[in-house]
């Protein structure tokens, strides 16, 4: 048969070949690892995101330490607060849970990055992420709150924030609290574009944050947008964000695509709690080969993209990768 074709298999014929024509590689130095602190003491598994604990601060402390050992340098951190009242007051509280971790995490390990969730949902009876009157979640009046919250947090140690409300404005609030009280080289990011997805339910569990009442949808993203993403983060860039956000991220690797060629900032994915869920009761059934498909799956959001990648699965990839 004399046809002619191209032979892409060539270069796939020896694994030193494949390695080295590789485009994307997975570094223990692209990902970060979200943390739930609570007051209650020991450690608590949450049952939907298998392998997921609530952390006591003295647990956090080993937890910091085992971190280390592996080479996972960067945490997000959330907390689960003693009371919750209308103000989120525990948010911004000296002695907050939160703000209580970072000090013992920068106790354990000084060049720990420590990266805080910003957000008032955990803090309050409504489970909103701002200020509630009626059925109505209020904006400008959250934006204060929020940036107490954010300057709290510095304040504690802390050495980037990430705000996840989805609130208009509170970019520019933090930065302009920040700067301030003097912590102008205070990084931001935002997680600027943040979906109203179903795939947060697990999370919900785990911080004790599903609302009381309504959804999210007046505040997150509807999740059939892609244009309204790149408003959202031109936007917080303008505002003063460092660093742009896409969550979740299994379902919209378009949407880092987006991001990364419109922006030159870092984008942040955020391999959220359903993606992680479903990926370990597939596991548990042994339907999958679980290291395999994450290796897959963070490979596939750093291909669409994303230079950080903040998953469950860090201290899984960690050892993968030694
Ligand atoms: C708080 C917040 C949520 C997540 C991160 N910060 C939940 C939400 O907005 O409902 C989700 C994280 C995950 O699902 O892993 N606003």
């Amino acid at each position: 048969m004399n046809i002619v074709f191209d032979r892409h298999r060539r270069l796939r014929s020896h694994p030193v070949l494949r390695d080295l024509v590789r485009e994307t590689r997975l570094d223990v130095d692209d990902l970060m690892y979200p943390l739930f602190v609570t007051h209650d003491a020991g450690r608590h598994p949450v049952l939907s995101m298998p392998g997921v604990e609530h952390l006591s601060i003295d647990e956090f402390r080993r937890e910091v330490n085992e971190l280390s050992e592996l080479g996972v340098n960067s945490i997000l951190l959330f907390g689960l607060p003693a009371i919750k009242d209308d103000l989120s007051s525990e948010a911004y509280a000296y002695d907050g849970i939160v703000q209580q971790a970072i000090r013992a995490a920068k106790e354990e390990n000084p060049r720990l990055l420590v990266a805080t969730d910003v957000c008032l949902c955990q803090y309050n009876p409504a489970g909103h992420c701002g200020i509630v009157h009626g059925d109505h979640i209020e904006n400008d009046e959250s934006l204060e709150l929020l940036a107490n919250t954010a300057l709290s947090h510095v304040r504690a140690g802390a050495d980037l924030v990430a705000p996840s409300d989805m609130m208009d404005g509170r970019i520019a609030a933090i930065r302009a609290t920040l700067d301030a009280n003097g912590y102008l080289e205070t990084p931001i990011l935002s997680y600027s574009v943040k979906y109203a997805s179903s795939f947060y339910g697990p999370f919900r569990e785990a911080a004790h944050s599903a609302p009381s009442f309504g959804d999210r949808k007046t505040y997150q993203m509807d999740p059939a947008n892609v244009r309204e993403a790149l408003l959202e983060a031109a936007s917080d860039l303008k505002e003063g964000a460092d660093m742009l956000m896409v969550k979740p991220a299994l379902a919209y690797m378009d949407v880092i695509r987006a991001l990364r060629e419109e922006f030159s900032v870092p984008v942040a994915a955020y391999n959220v709690s359903g993606e992680y869920a479903m990926i370990k009761a597939a596991s548990a059934q042994g339907w999958i080969d679980e290291q395999a498909v994450v290796m897959e799956m963070l490979t596939g959001m750093k291909r669409a993209g994303a230079d950080i990648l903040i998953t469950y699965f860090a201290k899984d990839v960690a050892r993968y990768l030694r």
